[in-house]
């Protein structure tokens, strides 16, 4: 049985590298004192352009954590493509394996933000659904070499389930965050080692409403008995639902001023994989990838958002004096 203290137990000579397998999207972001009802127009908006989508927020909070990352993806052969890449690069993502697809546009995302950082997302895929099996071929003898497999739901299911299976042949970790909520094969479930998902995500999954942490914990068990060893329920500024054998453990959340809530989850998921392929304990990890996602609630934007490991460590000193 798992335990809160567990770790992966890597040998110091084992590689510890992350490969995101995912989306990349150019985010138009309307930031607005409140959003719009249904017909209305608001005219005092604040707009930005950043670069966004789960994947690639999920390689850069990882690198920007400290880990060796790998992000393996597709963008279209449209102006956005370089700039998505190249924007991944400075924070230390390898970007060898993203792939271009001509005739296709980049991934792209419109997200409206209220006063409160709530935000409404709506995607258009665009390359990210070009990612398909004879590309994950190519990164096979990479998955081989990892210490951990990120996942999201922003890609193909055939490809999604492909990476899976693969991972799951070369006995690789799959760290899986389950967003957008989407449909999985009990098979996938099986294979993933820590699922991470939000109160909406997990209640696809589950059938009820997470509404209180005795139902985040009774989904969270119920999770882990299909597949996962570690289940992880974000429940917001309500902390996190962390399971992984024997009873549930709450972890609180940072209480910060939200601006934007774009990306706290993708901070939270690449931070945390950084910290397990490090071997920290569970709860270490948990705390650190909370940090991250406090931070990153206060700034607007996706990947401008994401902070560095060491202005998280310092959060996190910060937070623990008297
Ligand atoms: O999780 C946040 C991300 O979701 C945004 O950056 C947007 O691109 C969508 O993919």
């Amino acid at each position: 049985m798992a335990s809160q203290t567990e770790s992966l137990g890597h040998d110091s000579d084992k590689p510890r590298r992350i490969i995101v397998v995912g989306s990349s999207n150019v985010d138009f972001i309307m930031k607005m004192s409140r959003l719009p009802q249904r017909g209305e127009t608001i005219t005092n908006a604040t707009f930005l352009q950043t670069f966004g989508g789960k994947g690639a927020n999920q390689a850069y909070a990882a690198a920007q954590a400290g880990g060796e990352v790998y992000f393996v993806n597709c963008v279209g052969d449209d102006r956005y493509g370089p700039a998505i890449v190249e924007n991944l690069q400075p924070v230390g993502v390898n970007t060898r394996f993203v792939f271009t697809s001509p005739g296709v546009a980049s991934g792209t995302a419109l997200v409206m933000i209220g006063g409160d950082g709530d935000n409404y997302l709506s995607v258009a895929p665009g390359a990210n659904y070009e990612l398909n099996r004879s590309h994950i071929d190519q990164v096979r003898a990479l998955i081989a070499d990892s210490a951990m497999i990120v996942l999201q739901c922003e890609i193909l299911a055939d490809t999604f389930d492909y990476v899976v299976e693969l991972a799951s042949q070369q006995r690789r970790p799959i760290l899986l965050n389950l967003a957008p909520a989407r449909a999985v094969t009990e098979s996938s479930l099986q294979r993933v080692t820590y699922l991470i998902l939000n109160e909406s995500e997990a209640e696809f999954l589950c059938g009820f409403p997470i509404e209180s942490f005795e139902l985040a914990a009774r989904a969270a068990e119920s999770l882990r008995a299909r597949g996962p060893r570690v289940v992880l329920i974000t429940l917001g500024s309500q902390g996190v639902c962390l399971s992984s054998g024997g009873e549930a453990v709450h972890v609180p959340a940072f209480a910060v001023t939200a601006v934007d809530a774009t990306a706290a989850g993708d901070s939270f998921c690449g931070a945390l994989a950084t910290c397990l392929v490090e071997d920290q304990p569970l709860i270490d990890a948990v705390r650190f990838a909370s940090a991250a996602a406090a931070i990153c609630v206060t700034r607007l934007g996706a990947q401008p958002s994401i902070p560095s490991r060491q202005e998280t460590r310092q959060f996190l000193r910060d937070r623990s004096r008297p």
